[in-house]
């Protein structure tokens, strides 16, 4: 496989696609780009920065000078807003929810799929989020969309969660994922759906190697083809 693709992998919340972008990426050699951390740090951007997302000039301002930068690491990448290390921060239930309230702004979006298509420009990139293949690159060479039944994704969050110590439980995780799916897909600009042309992944009943072996096969017989 010489061809530096761009791989789209979209979903809903905790669908797997991010555990199943990275080991995809490690087997393929390529750049994981995790677009929710991106939208997940703008969120964060607007409470250290003290802005509300009403306000349109305070928020052009903000966007004008953001610095995301994702650092690819053995261990996971680290996300650096504005020089500062949030990769821990980022995922605490706050700024989960205000990650799905600020991605349906217009010029929250324009920013980061403008930052997206730069990342993504010289191809050998894995790229997950909930617009990829229909907005960020509507040309992907390979479209996936992973699905897994809410109950799943819940209890995969959950066991997540637990293993940090966190005390949650698996029913606020249903809630939370519930809402986010609906907030999600039904924004106005570039909802969470399936591009025409991606295949589809329904992961309830699959390891996470099954899903790594499916997707690279897929791969490889498309760079055949
Ligand atoms: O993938 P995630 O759960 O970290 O994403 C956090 C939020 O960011 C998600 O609820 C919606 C938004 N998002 C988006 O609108 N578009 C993307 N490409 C990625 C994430």
């Amino acid at each position: 496989m010489n061809k530096k693709y761009v791989i789209a992998i979209d979903g809903p919340a905790a669908s797997g696609k991010s555990t199943t972008a990275k080991q995809l990426a490690k087997k393929l050699k390529y750049i994981y780009i995790d677009t929710g951390a991106m939208y997940r740090a703008s969120g964060l951007c607007t409470i250290f920065q003290n802005v509300s997302l009403d306000d349109e000039i305070a928020l052009k301002k903000m966007l004008d000078e953001i610095n995301i930068k994702i650092e690819y690491a053995e261990e996971g990448n680290h996300i650096y807003l504005n020089g500062e290390d949030v990769s821990e921060r980022i995922r605490e239930a706050d700024i989960t929810k205000l990650s799905s309230q600020i991605a349906v702004i217009g010029i929250v979006r324009d920013k980061m799929v403008e930052l997206q298509r730069k990342m993504g420009e010289n191809g050998g990139v894995i790229m997950d989020g909930r617009d990829i293949g229909t907005v960020v690159f509507p040309k992907a060479d390979f479209k996936f969309f992973m699905i897994a039944d809410v109950k799943t994704r819940a209890l995969r969050r959950w066991k997540e969660a637990k293993e940090k110590g966190e005390n949650i439980s698996l029913d606020e995780i249903e809630t939370e994922l519930i809402w986010r799916d609906k907030n999600d897909s039904t924004r106005d600009i570039s909802p969470l759906i399936q591009a025409e042309d991606a295949i589809p992944i329904d992961n309830s009943g699959m390891t996470i190697d099954e899903q790594v072996k499916k997707m690279y096969s897929v791969i490889k017989r498309g760079s055949n083809a």
